[in-house]
C-alpha cells in the first residue's frame, strides 16, 4: 500500500491556563491516505484548529510524531526544532494548502494576482491561475479586488489559490463558517468536486455534521480520538 500522506501517532497537546495546563487532546492517532478526506468534528473549543496547526507545523505537540509526505517530525529529538521548522516552512510553501473561515487574500492585489502570488510561492506555473478562477466560476472577476466581491466569491478565490499551488494536502478550518447556508453549500461542493478531480488529500475542520458526512473518515474530537470510517 502507498505511504499515507499524513500520519500522526500518539499526539498530545496542552495549553497553559494560569498555573495549570489544560489538555486539548492526548494519545491522538490518525492516518490519511492520498486522495482521502478527513473531517475533524467537535464543538467550539474541542481542538480542531489546534490539530490543524499541528498538521502544518504552526504549533508543536507536547508529545507524538507526525509524518507528513514522507517527512518525519519528532519533537522528542533533542536539538531538532530549528531544522524541523525549516522543513515545515517548505512544506507549507509548496505542498500544504491552507484555508480559513475568512479568505486570506491580500487586499491590495486583484483576485488573479492573489492566485498568482500563491502559485509563485509554490513554484507552480502562473498560466493556470486564470483557469483556476474560471473553474471556480469567478473568471470574470479576476481583476477585481477582494473588497469588490462577495464573501462567497472571496472563498472561491481562496480555493483557486489553494488548487493553483497543486498541493498534496489541503487543511481547511471551517472554510464556509462565515457564509450563509446556500453559499456555504455551493463553496463546499466546489471544494469536494476539485478535491476528487485532483486527488489531493483533505482535512476539513467543521462543527457541521452534514459537512463532515461528505468526508470519507471522521475524527470526533469530542468523543474519543481514534479515527474510523464515517457512520
Ligand atoms: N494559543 C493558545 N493558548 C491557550 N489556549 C489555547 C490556545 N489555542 C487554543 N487554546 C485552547 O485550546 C482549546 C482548543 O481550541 P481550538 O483548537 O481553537 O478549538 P476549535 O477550533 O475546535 O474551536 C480551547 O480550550 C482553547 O481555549
Ligand atoms: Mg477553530
Amino acid at each position: 500500500m502507498n505511504q499515507p500522506v499524513l500520519e500522526a501517532r500518539d499526539l498530545s497537546k496542552t495549553f497553559a491556563s494560569g498555573a495549570e495546563r489544560i489538555a486539548v487532546f492526548s494519545g491522538l492517532s490518525v492516518s490519511l491516505a492520498a486522495g482521502q478526506s478527513l473531517a475533524l468534528m467537535g464543538r467550539s473549543g474541542s481542538g480542531k484548529s489546534t490539530l490543524l496547526n499541528l498538521f502544518c507545523g504552526l504549533e508543536r505537540p507536547d508529545n507524538g510524531v507526525i509524518t507528513l509526505l514522507g517527512e518525519r517530525f519528532d519533537y522528542r529529538e533533542a536539538g531538532a526544532a530549528g531544522q524541523q521548522e525549516k522543513r515545515w516552512a517548505r512544506l507549507r510553501r509548496r505542498q500544504i494548502g491552507v484555508m480559513f473561515q475568512e479568505a486570506n487574500l491580500m487586499p491590495a492585489l486583484s483576485l488573479l494576482d492573489n492566485v498568482r502570488l500563491r502559485a509563485r510561492l509554490a513554484e507552480q506555473p502562473l498560466e493556470q491561475c486564470q483557469t483556476w478562477l474560471e473553474r471556480l466560476g469567478i473568471g470574470e472577476l479576476a481583476e477585481r479586488y477582494p473588497d469588490q466581491v462577495s464573501g462567497g466569491q472571496r472563498q472561491r478565490a481562496a480555493l483557486a489559490m489553494v488548487f493553483a499551488m497543486n498541493p498534496d494536502l489541503i487543511l481547511a478550518d471551517e472554510p464556509t463558517g462565515s457564509l450563509d447556508r446556500r453559499t456555504a453549500e455551493e463553496v463546499t461542493a466546489e471544494l469536494f468536486r476539485l478535491q476528487a478531480e485532483t486527488g489531493v488529500a483533505l482535512v476539513l475542520a467543521t462543527h457541521d455534521p452534514e459537512l463532515a458526512e461528505q468526508c470519507q473518515v471522521t475524527l470526533d474530537l469530542a468523543h474519543g480520538n481514534q479515527a474510523g470510517p464515517a457512520p
